[in-house]
């Protein structure tokens, strides 16, 4: 192939990007956005301060620009997130127990309701494990609520979209430590008890501190044989030149070696439409031209 779309295609995957509504009437940005990628993610606009500002009050409209403009161009798209400690609002940070039990119930019923039958997957919760050794859960209001909040979730966005693949997603999973052991142990868990998980998410946001793991594949395998998909996220990888491009190759060829490793996805088109301040972690630079990570990836989709 060609893009990095048809390319994934062709190996039987999807390759996508972390979309901002706000930049969808940036012409550099939507002629690379719909050449080069099948599957989006809304980066800020599915979260629950953008879609229940207020309590039972639903805004959809940026989310909803983001899935007709993938609509029409006949991609897909990764709901992102349901249930989250960061970027809640303001409301829902002031709640706890039942109270904000029941909120996120209703929270999901109603979001993951409004898109039935057009999310391909949701992530239903994100970044609930602790970082560092501790292999616990993060300490959070939604923690709090008790420990079944993750499986409540689950059965909640199962029950009001049965045909979305519904995953776990989180950061500094993507090799094997004591925070993705904790993790495989739940999803191991939740598969021998039926509690409904389709697929876990590796977001893959690399640096020098945290670079792509010597494990890498071995740890996407090992969470595929319990029977879930797997899928790269958020990937973002700190550098540049052929460093930067061997990374990116890397962790294309990791997905390719697992068969139930069904998409790649990177946060942000541009280096200059990162979430990461300074750097240029992405796969185009600030002017949309195509950089040696970019040329790395096609080639690594490609089998080279
Ligand atoms: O939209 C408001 C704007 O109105 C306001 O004036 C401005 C002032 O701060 O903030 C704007 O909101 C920002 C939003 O991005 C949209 O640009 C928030 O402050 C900012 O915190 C938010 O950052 C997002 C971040 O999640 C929040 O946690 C990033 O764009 C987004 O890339 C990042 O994505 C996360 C994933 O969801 C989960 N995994 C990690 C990943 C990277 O942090």
């Amino acid at each position: 192939g060609t893009t990095l779309a048809a390319s994934a295609a062709e190996r039987g995957r999807y390759f996508g990007t972390a979309v901002a509504a706000n930049k969808l009437s940036d012409a550099t940005y939507v002629g690379i956005l719909n050449r080069e990628f099948d599957m989006v993610t809304p980066e800020n606009e599915m979260k629950w301060d953008a879609t229940e500002p207020s309590q039972n009050t639903f805004t959809f409209g940026n989310a909803d620009r983001i899935v007709a403009s993938a609509q029409a161009n006949g991609q897909r798209v990764r709901g992102h997130a349901l249930a989250w400690h960061s970027q809640q609002p303001g409301w829902v940070q002031n709640l706890s127990g039942s109270a904000l039990r029941s909120a996120m119930v209703n929270h999901i019923t109603r979001v993951a309701s409004y898109y039935r039958g057009k999310i391909y997957a949701w992530d239903v919760v994100n970044e609930a494990f602790a970082d560092g050794g501790s292999g616990g859960r993060r300490d959070s209001n939604l923690q709090r609520t008790g420990n079944d909040w993750i499986e409540v979730a689950f059965r909640t966005a199962r029950a009001a979209d049965p045909g979305a693949k519904l995953c776990y997603n989180d950061y500094n999973t993507d090799g094997q430590n004591a925070k993705s052991n904790a993790v495989y142990a739940m999803v191991s868990d939740f598969k021998a008890r039926g509690v409904p998980i389709d697929c876990v998410g590796f977001q893959s946001h690399f640096n020098a501190q945290s670079p792509v793991p010597a494990d890498y594949q071995a740890n996407l395998q090992r969470f595929a044989d319990l029977g879930v998909d797997v899928q790269i996220t958020e990937l973002d990888i700190e550098g540049s030149g052929t460093a930067q491009a061997d990374n990116y190759a890397r962790v294309v060829r990791a997905c390719l070696a697992v068969s139930r490793c069904t998409g790649i996805t990177v946060w942000g088109i541009r280096d200059s439409d990162s979430w990461r301040a300074s750097g240029t972690p992405l796969l185009f630079d600030a002017a949309g031209n195509k950089k040696p990570a970019y040329t790395a990836t096609l080639n690594a989709l490609n089998g080279g």
